[in-house]
């Protein structure tokens, strides 16, 4: 075994990490992590960090789980591997009548994939072949939302409305459209104003309209909007989104990579927000990250047309449904029914955000939003004017101030400037009040000390 140095000096040299800067830096600042226990997580020289972000958004019932890495190895020897490619496994079949238990009841199916990417575009070719089963094969766009991430894959990239991430790569998939989200704090229509005048759900329409319905398969939303900073969705939105949908015959996939499984306090996302999807898209919390495993649920609608004699859908991937990544979503969900762990966020909730309405005296705290275990704070120049921060200001604060302090204070969470600069949260949902209480410490302490450092 090599020693954290060692390990350091080989990260250096051989990891390509994600979304992560290869320039040589000092090894030394390369944190290995090593070990995890329930919200906390240790690297290779023993420092302790509240893992504010549940890894990725992903560890909903915390690290250390044993009963799920037992299931994973009693399945691993006993099937290790078998597609759900013209055969099944009685794993990725209890786990498909689990899943139809536990999604609203108009929805019975479950097509399995690895992850996020795969599963938004899997929900795209879906609607696209649905739609031509039904005789309308010009239905081929998707709409989605500016600033949104639906992953980095060509199809799922071309929805993502992030341009910083896009543009090296284009052209992408075609037929992606975006609309506008539903940030309240900075509305182009309404921000001013006493409430909402859904204008923003109205813009898919309009969006719809201009591009031909006839032209458009699906409309992808998350119940909460991570990148941008956990945008809520307004009342009535929804189900102004489902009036608009049913009228012009278009399908909407329900993003719930982040939003499911208890992230929002409930099993699916759409259930806490209202929303009636036709389709699902699920990953990271489906196995709390033990294993790697996404999926789309379609409703029974959807489905109706691939039962006809000799029509499939016409996608498969090698490890959609492992059967040991399904053992540790069924081990992972016992666990969310034993310990009540939807119920949990929801009875903690309100001292979650009470922790985080804590930091609202301080003059860079724009705005506080988000519900259950998922809240964005977004950081401003000035609160009054709600004047935000220059692409380099940003950069500064976010990337030279705030990130290191907050992890020298051993707190993990996410300072994101894909929209306005915001540090997301989203923790583990087996924290409570004592991790709350740490984090809004950790942030507070870090960002009086940055703007110090701003302001010198
Ligand atoms: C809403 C949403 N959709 C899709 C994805 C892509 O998932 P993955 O990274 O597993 O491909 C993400 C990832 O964060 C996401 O947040």
């Amino acid at each position: 075994m090599h020693t954290t140095e060692e390990l350091q000096e080989l990260a250096q040299r051989h990891v390509w990490g994600h979304f992560s800067q290869l320039a040589p830096t000092n090894p030394a600042e390369i944190a290995v992590i090593e070990r995890g226990e329930g919200a906390y997580v240790w690297d290779s020289n023993g420092k302790e960090y509240l893992d504010g972000l549940a890894g990725l958004f992903t560890v909903q019932a915390g690290h250390g789980r044993t009963m799920i890495a037992e299931a994973m190895a009693e399945q691993a020897s006993q099937l290790a591997y078998f597609p759900l490619w013209t055969y099944t496994h009685p794993m990725g079949i209890e786990l498909s009548a689990r899943l139809a238990e536990l999604a609203p009841d108009h929805m019975n199916r479950v097509f399995f994939t690895t992850g996020g990417a795969e599963a938004v575009e899997a929900a795209w070719k879906l609607a696209r072949q649905y739609h031509r089963l039904h005789g309308e094969p010009g239905r081929y766009k998707a709409i989605a939302r500016n600033v949104a991430y639906h992953g980095t894959t060509m199809g799922a990239l071309a929805l993502t409305g992030v341009e910083a991430i896009r543009s090296t790569f284009e052209p992408l998939t075609p037929g992606a459209i975006h609309v506008e989200n539903t940030n309240r704090y900075r509305c182009a229509f309404c921000a001013a104003g006493p409430e909402c005048t859904l204008q923003c759900a109205d813009d898919i329409e309009r969006a719809i309209l201009r591009e031909g319905p006839e032209t458009v398969a699906a409309v992808f939303l998350e119940p909460v909007q991570n990148a941008g900073g956990c945008f809520t969705p307004p009342p009535g939105y929804f189900e102004r989104v489902r009036e608009i949908c049913d009228e012009y015959g278009v399908l909407l996939v329900s993003d719930e990579v982040i939003c499911a499984f208890g992230r929002l306090g409930t099993m699916f996302g759409c259930e806490r927000v209202g929303s009636k999807p036709d389709l699902i898209t699920m990953a990271k919390g489906l196995t709390s990250g033990y294993s790697p495993l996404g999926g789309v649920m379609v409703s029974d609608r959807v489905a109706e047309p691939f039962l006809g004699e000799g029509e499939m859908f016409l996608h498969g991937v090698t490890f959609g449904g492992h059967p040991v990544s399904c053992a540790a979503a069924l081990a992972n969900l016992d666990i969310f029914a034993a310990e009540d762990l939807t119920g949990r966020v929801m009875e903690h909730e309100a001292a979650f955000r009470g922790a985080l309405d804590t930091l609202a005296d301080l003059p860079m705290v724009g705005d506080i939003r988000g519900m259950g275990y998922f809240y964005g704070i977004e950081l401003v120049k000035n609160r009054d004017t709600r004047e935000s921060f220059t692409e380099e200001e940003g950069e500064r604060l976010l990337r030279g101030l705030l990130s290191p302090r907050l992890f020298e204070a051993g707190l993990i969470c996410r300072a994101d400037d894909r929209g306005d600069p915001v540090i997301q949260l989203s923790p583990p949902l087996v924290a409570g009040p004592e991790e709350f209480d740490r984090i809004a410490t950790s942030i507070r302490t870090a960002l009086v000390e940055s703007m110090e450092e701003l302001s010198s």
